[in-house]
Order: structure tokens, then sequence, then C-alpha cells
């Protein structure tokens, strides 16, 4: 991504103060001054729209054209000139000027130096206001298909990783403390899931994105007879919006965008803090790949997660991003107001950093080295097969499970105080407790027998882990039908 200007500097070519705007100049005299063009120019951020304001002004002209609201010869004139436009911006050669405020009346102003009087045509029955709101949809359904792709990115390298450890034991947490084990694709799984109802939501946003506001003008409609649901099919949109007012005022499907955002980098969140702590040598459960960690400018020895620490604190900027643009929207009256020319910096931001850290945490997920021994040795400590031993007394027992429990409490007790697994500690310490406990029970105190006995749909045990990234791959891959479910 190249980096915009600073749109608060000086802009290079400021004009004469004295001449009056060349698209208002009607009502003027003069012209602004420098400060109130620096406070008023977009056009170092809302350059970003210029494929989408070429295309929506295409469209609004052919329909001109479609209706004898333009003559084709105008009609055909304006659309070569945008081409060229278009051209001259992908050249690198277009002149984005600060003086011309936005990036509809710079490509605007540039049509009148390319065909002369027939740009001023194209501005029939339209406004700006209608004009950024159809630029700025159009946008933003293209980051909605950007974010689902790399959405989709992310759940298939979680799912590659998690079908090749399937078996793979490590501890599963509560608190932080060590709760059962599970398996490390089981783990992974969890995060398709989440990535799973990001993508539901991303499908939502443009569902409701999908109507056109152009047409509306300026917020009452337009007494030229257009065909809006011709410039709604030409624009790739379902249908135009109904209500002229609305058109013009809402933003909501940039806060659907937002809001969405906010929650995927939430969980990427979850999942750079999991890192951080699976790579630090006090757990030691995986190594980052030399592509996605540092080393210390002091300490010879350090391996730093710094991108997965990034992606940790980057939701801070994207949730900030959402509440900058529903302060904006707060109170704001209807129809349009210059307000809504924030709406596009805070968006352009949050696709920006969320491409990348989508980008980061699937490259860390693709490259990680996971460590069994460690992750091994992990679950079994901790007596993480406590709920296996209880569940032992009330199935071959009969016990019911808050006996079981306490029982299981004792014998933790006593394994803790001669310094012992579970698995570990002899039959008769264990029979002191229950007498009636038998060799039996070691065949449920291994950490492999415990996972292994997770059948139940959406568990931890290998097999269902395994039928369970097939279905994933399947539901959300678009990859072959799942297998049957285990257990
Ligand atoms: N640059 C403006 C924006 O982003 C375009 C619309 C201007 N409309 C107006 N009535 N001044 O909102």
């Amino acid at each position: 991504m190249t980096a915009d200007p600073d749109p608060t500097a000086a802009p290079p070519d400021t004009p004469d103060p004295a001449a009056p705007n060349r698209l208002w100049g009607g009502r003027f005299t003069g012209g602004p001054s420098e400060i109130m063009e620096r406070i008023n120019a977009s056009i170092g951020f809302d350059r970003r729209l210029a494929g989408e304001d070429i295309a929506a002004s295409k469209a609004h002209a052919a329909m001109l054209v479609r209706q004898g609201i333009l003559t084709p010869a105008d009609g055909q004139q304006i659309a070569e000139g945008l081409d060229r436009i278009a051209g001259e911006i992908a050249a690198g050669s277009f002149v984005f000027k600060a003086a011309l405020e936005d990036i509809h009346m710079n490509i605007e102003a540039r049509l009148a130096e390319l065909i002369g009087p027939a740009a001023g045509r194209l501005h029939t029955a339209r406004s700006r206001n209608d004009q950024v709101a159809t630029d700025f949809r159009l946008w933003v359904r293209g980051a909605l298909d950007r974010l689902d792709a790399d959405l989709r990115a992310w759940q298939e390298a979680l799912i590659d990783r998690a079908e090749a450890h399937a078996d793979l034991v490590m501890p599963g947490f509560t608190h932080l403390q060590p709760a059962q084990p599970v398996t490390f694709g089981h783990h992974l799984l969890a995060y398709v899931e989440m990535a799973g109802r990001d993508r539901d939501r991303v499908r939502a946003a443009r569902a409701r994105l999908d109507e056109c506001p152009l047409g509306a003008a300026a917020l009452a409609g337009t007494s030229f007879a257009i065909d809006r649901d011709w410039t709604a099919a030409a624009l790739g949109f379902a249908r135009p919006t109904a209500n002229s007012i609305d058109s013009v005022s809402d933003r909501d499907f940039a806060l659907d965008y937002l809001a969405t955002a906010t929650i995927a980098a939430t969980h990427l969140s979850r999942l750079a803090e999991e890192l951080v702590l699976w790579s630090a040598p006090a757990f030691g459960f995986v190594r980052l790949s030399d592509a996605f960690a540092t080393g210390s400018s002091i300490m010879p020895q350090k391996r730093n997660p710094d991108a997965a620490e990034l992606v940790r604190a980057r939701v801070g900027r994207v949730a900030g991003a959402l509440v900058a643009l529903v302060t904006v929207l707060k109170g704001l009256p209807l129809a349009y107001a210059k307000d809504l020319q924030d709406d596009k910096e805070p968006v352009f931001a949050v696709h920006d950093d969320l491409a990348l850290c989508l980008a980061a945490i699937t490259g860390m997920v693709r490259d990680l080295t996971p460590v069994p021994a460690a992750m091994r040795a992990a679950a079994a400590g901790g007596y993480s097969t406590a709920t296996d031993l209880a569940d032992w007394l009330v199935r071959v027992l009969g016990m019911p499970f808050r006996e079981a429990h306490a029982v299981t409490g004792r014998i933790v007790r006593l394994a803790e105080a001669s310094g012992v697994d579970l698995a570990d500690l002899p039959l008769a310490a264990m029979q002191e407790i229950e007498p009636r406990i038998d060799t039996g029970v070691f065949s449920v105190l291994s950490v492999e027998a415990s996972v292994a006995s997770r059948t139940s749909y959406g568990g931890t045990a290998p097999a269902q882990v395994r039928a369970a990234a097939a279905a994933a791959r399947a539901r959300h891959l678009g990859a072959l039908p799942p297998v049957d479910r285990v257990g």
C-alpha cells in the first residue's frame, strides 16, 4: 500500500485566494482561506475512491444517455474522458489537487480539461452526496470481499495444521491453569469456528450493503426521469436504496464493516496472545519460524514474537476506529453534513491494519513448529486427568459424581504429597482412600486415554478432531463433503 500524502500539509498548489471555486463560484466572490482549504480537503485520503468514483460516474452517464437526458455524443465523450483519467491515475501521472477538495471534484475538473463543456453535464441529476455514498459503498463492498478471502486463508492454514496435529496432546486450560488434556488440532479448530462467524458477519454486512444510493441526489431525489434500477444493476447492486434522505446520511455499511473487523481483530488478538505464551521458554510449546520472530539488539539468546505482539495490540486501533465513526454519526441530524467526510479514514486504516494482521497470523500458523515433548509434559502435569478418574469412579463403581469428585480430590492431594502424577500413584495408595478401585483405573489416567475418550460431538478425541477438520474444510473452504460424525 502506498502511503497517502499528509492531508494536513499545505497544498502544493495553493490557489489565488481571491479566486472563487470554479464548481460553485457563482454564489461566491472570493476564494477560501488557506486554513479553510486544509480543513475541508479530503483528497489526501479519498483518492483511494478514484476507481469507484469513475465506475459510478460512467454508470450514471450511461443511464442519463439511455433516459435521453444526455446526448449519446456527450455520453461518449464523458466515458472516454473518464477512461483516460483512469489511465492517468493508474500510470501515476494524474495530479491530485487539494484546492479541488476531494476526489469527485478532482476527477470532474480533469474531465473538463480533457473534454470541455460536456464534462459539466455529468453532474446532472446527482450530487456529491449520493456520489460519495455510492463510491464508499462500492469500496467497502470490495473491502468486505478482501476480508472474507483473508479470513478464508487463515482458516485454511488452521485446518491444515489441525489435521496434521489431530493427535498431538497439549494441556487445555481454564483460568490459564491446566484443566484437561486436549489436542493441538482441536485447539486450532476453535479459531476456525471464530473465523467462520466472522465470515458470516461479512456476508450479512455485504447483504445489507447491497443497495445503491446513486440518484438520491443531494437528499430529496431529482426532477429528472432517471432510472435508479439501471444504475444499481450496472454497479452490481441488488436494488436502489428506498429513501433519498437515508441514502445520503446512512453509513451503517461502514459501521458494519468496522464492527465485523473489530470482532475479527479480537479473535486474531486472542491467538496472537496464545502464540506469545506458547513460544515463551516458560511454556515452550511452539517455536515460531525465523520469518516471524525477531532478535534482541542486546540479548543474543532472544527470539521475540514481535509480530504476534503487534497483532495482539492492533485490535486497539481497529476498535478505536469503530468508536470514532460511531461518535461521528451519533446525534448527526439528517441528511448530509460534512462530518460524514470523516467516515473514510477509519475504514481505510482498519482495512490496511487488518489485512496485514491476517497475513501475519496466517504466516505464523503455517510456519510454527510444535514441540510435542513440552506440550505432552505440560498436559500430564497438574493432575489434568483427575476428571477422568472421577468419571471412572462414576462409571465403574456407580458413585454419584459429587462423591467421586471428593474422592478424587483426596487422591490428588495424596499424589501431590508424594510428588507423583496420578498415573504413577501405586494402586495400594489409591485403595487406602477408596478400596474398590482396581487396576482398571490406570487405563483412564494417561493423557492419551483422556483425549481418546472425549468422543462426544465437538470433543477433543483425535478421531473427532479429524472428522471436525474434514467437516470444516467442506463447510468453510468448499472442499469435499465431510466424513461421518464420530461419536
Ligand atoms: N468529500 C465529501 C465527503 O467525503 C463529498 C461530499 C461533499 N458534499 C457536500 N455537500 N459538501 O463527504
